[in-house]
């Protein structure tokens, strides 16, 4: 079942007009929320950040918190399973083609579904996964997470052609940005190295709760850019995202990372990010 403007309904009967400006321009935001025990996790984290982007596109938000929050709730409790990713997607709505924004403005396209969600088998988790670097191709305000994605499908596909899993993108050949769908961080001499949020990347969800994780258990940290030699230099490499939680990046570009094997602070942060799931959820 599936939430479109008002109305929930088997994705099947769910339809939007070819005039959408998401179908059209790419114009509209989106977030992926994960949901553990029906409970969509940094639930108001995750509405912060979409509201970040509709204010850096200038559309208005559709709904208030407690309205999304009532959808949320609604489209996890019309999904199956206890486990799920949620997708939420607002376009600027239907209306004749034309760039600039239709005036007087049109309806909003609200868009909800849900997933299972899948954690990653334990031999990725034992095996870690396989990378590229790539160069980082895409505009300048990364920092919205729009549903124009075509630069980052092309990269992803890039890693796939490579028999690798993710992308890792490197800004003017020069220095670390984030992953096609995720973000990076770096492992240095017992010291976790994270890219700062700018406009060059996602400010990711996961990532955040990587750096608290890091600052509540005393795990030495840096937030700074990270030179591309140190990417190729690193002990560990992390990758993060809200349906792939935390994962070990064993190599790169073909070559093993540090020892070729997830390392101790993958180990810890993985174990970190399960109990401190466990602690919110049972809150
Ligand atoms: N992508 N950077 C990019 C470019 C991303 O697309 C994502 C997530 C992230 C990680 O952000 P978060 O931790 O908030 O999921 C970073 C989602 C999962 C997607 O597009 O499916």
């Amino acid at each position: 079942m599936i939430y479109l403007n008002g109305a929930f309904m088997p994705v099947e009967q769910a339809t939007v007009s070819v005039l959408d400006r998401g179908f059209i321009f790419g114009d509209g935001v989106y977030e992926v929320i994960p949901v553990y025990s029906r409970r969509a996790f940094r639930l108001e984290e995750h509405l912060a950040r979409l509201q970040h982007s509709l204010d850096c596109i200038q559309l208005p938000n559709p709904h208030d918190l407690s309205e999304w929050i009532n959808i949320v709730n609604e489209v996890i409790a019309r999904n199956g399973k206890n486990d799920q990713y949620l997708y939420l997607h607002v376009t600027r709505g239907a209306a004749k083609r034309d760039h600039a924004f239709p005036n007087p403005p049109v309806r909003p396209t609200v868009f909800v579904m849900s997933n299972p969600l899948t954690h990653p088998p334990a031999e990725l988790l034992e095996s870690g996964i396989d990378c590229i670097t790539v160069s980082d191709n895409r505009w300048l305000r990364c920092d919205i997470k729009a549903i124009s994605l075509l630069p980052n499908v092309l990269l992803r596909q890039a890693a796939v052609d490579a028999g690798c899993a993710e992308a890792i993108l490197i800004r003017d050949d020069s220095f670390l940005t984030e992953g096609a769908a995720s973000n990076i961080f770096v492992v240095k001499n017992g010291i976790l190295l994270a890219p700062p949020k700018d406009h060059l990347m996602l400010p990711g969800i996961t990532y955040d709760v990587i750096l608290e994780l890091a600052e509540t258990n005393a795990i030495p940290h840096e937030v700074r850019r990270i030179d591309k030699a140190e990417v190729f230099d690193a002990d560990e490499l992390l990758m993060t995202s809200s349906t792939k939680e935390v994962l070990a990046i064993t190599t790169l570009d073909n070559k093993p990372v540090g020892n070729g094997k997830p390392g101790m602070m993958f180990t810890r942060l993985y174990q970190l990010y399960q109990d401190f799931k466990r602690d919110v959820m049972r809150k």
